[in-house]
């Protein structure tokens, strides 16, 4: 196979990943700890998801009266539109419904609501869901889409990893709030880090660990180490939730030591022992190379990991940019690269500690 064809064939499969409902019960669990209304009269739009199975769905379905939700809206992406078609077979649930229909059923997307008892029972639950089909395709940048988006107050998903940055776009033009998995890089891309770097966006509670695992249809095409063939999951250490909805983690001040007690007893042999932090040569910036030992007493800029960001209390830090790029640092000053002793320093977000610690 040609080199662009894999890459094509890898981006296909990399669209489709499963959530885990425990992951999506201890994500969404953080927000409701730190707002218990969070969302309370509010309408949840699940796209990109597949609702007769999805456990997004199931989730917010079986938590709709708890949660004090209005209305619950879950769309799918037609089979055929999909890149990454792996034998399909329409439901039970799917054809034994009279509306049923043999072509609609690869062709158009699924839309599943729910937002009043159907059954009778005076519960609002699984049960009450009602489903049709789209008119279309169900493609979140489809106008059909763009109008459920538009009724709707909050946007959860896993959305395809290859348009990750045209669904931020795509809910950012009209300033929902959002909770979505996405990759960890992709907080360097020169739309999504003004964002973070705005605090219009930042890292959710966090998948266990630093570990997500999913579940593929392609799961056992990975190496392994990558798939457990037990629990038929795909493990990826780079992925994260993103979101403008607020927890407590967020506002968890990272404990420090000073720049002295770092220099002496940091676990880090790179700064253990050394007699001063380095400073980048072309501006006044010390280079942190862990999150662990930013000083808490350096007033100045300092370069830090990007993993940084998953400690990032807005509280404590403020960023002022990435040299990732000279769009991604609006002072133009970190953003033409970072240089020690001559060697390029890469990844890294230049922070300050909020309030003057000295
Ligand atoms: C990473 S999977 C996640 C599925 C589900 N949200 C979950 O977390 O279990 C992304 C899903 O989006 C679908 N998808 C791909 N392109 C899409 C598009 N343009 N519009 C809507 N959905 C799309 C994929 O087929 C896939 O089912």
């Amino acid at each position: 196979m040609a080199n662009s064809n894999l890459v094509e064939a890898q981006k296909a499969k990399n669209d489709e990943f499963y959530t885990q409902y425990a992951d999506i019960e201890k994500e969404i669990s953080a927000y409701l700890e730190f707002a218990p209304d969070v969302f309370r009269g509010k309408t949840v739009l699940l796209p990109c998801d597949d609702p007769e199975w999805s456990n997004f769905t199931k989730y917010f379905a079986q938590n709709f009266e708890r949660f004090g939700l209005k209305k619950l809206i879950s769309t799918s992406y037609a089979v055929e539109s999909k890149k990454y078609k792996s034998g399909y077979q329409p439901t039970l649930f799917e054809t034994s419904d009279p509306q049923f229909d043999n072509i609609k059923t690869v062709r158009n997307g699924k839309i599943f609501t729910l937002s009043n008892d159907k059954t009778g029972d005076h519960k609002v639950n699984v049960d009450d869901l009602e489903w049709h089909y789209l008119e279309g395709d169900g493609d979140f940048r489809s106008d059909e889409i763009k109008r459920l988006r538009d009724e709707s107050d909050i946007i959860i998903t896993n959305p395809p990893f290859s348009l990750f940055r045209e669904f931020l776009a795509w809910i950012v033009e009209v300033e929902k709030q959002f909770v979505i998995i996405g990759s960890l890089s992709a907080i360097t891309y020169k739309e999504i880090f003004p964002l973070i770097k705005e605090n219009k966006m930042w890292m959710g509670n966090g998948f266990h660990a630093g570990n997500a695992y999913f579940s593929s249809p392609s799961a056992n095409e990975y190496a392994e180490g990558i798939y457990n063939p037990e629990t038929g999951l795909v493990k990826f250490r780079n992925v994260c939730w993103f979101t403008n909805l607020d927890h407590g983690r967020r506002h968890q001040p990272l404990p420090l030591m000073t720049m002295a007690d770092n220099l002496k007893y940091s676990k880090h042999k790179e700064i253990k022992g050394k007699k001063s932090y380095d400073k980048y040569e072309n501006y006044d910036a010390i280079e942190v190379p862990f999150t662990d030992a930013i000083p808490s007493d350096y007033d100045g800029v300092m370069g830090v990991p990007v993993s940084f960001l998953d400690k990032y209390n807005p509280d404590q830090f403020e960023i002022l940019g990435s040299n990732r790029g000279v769009d991604q640092d609006p002072n133009n000053i970190y953003g033409r690269g970072s240089y020690i002793n001559g060697k390029e320093v890469f990844k890294r977000l230049f922070i300050k500690h909020k309030r003057k610690v000295k």
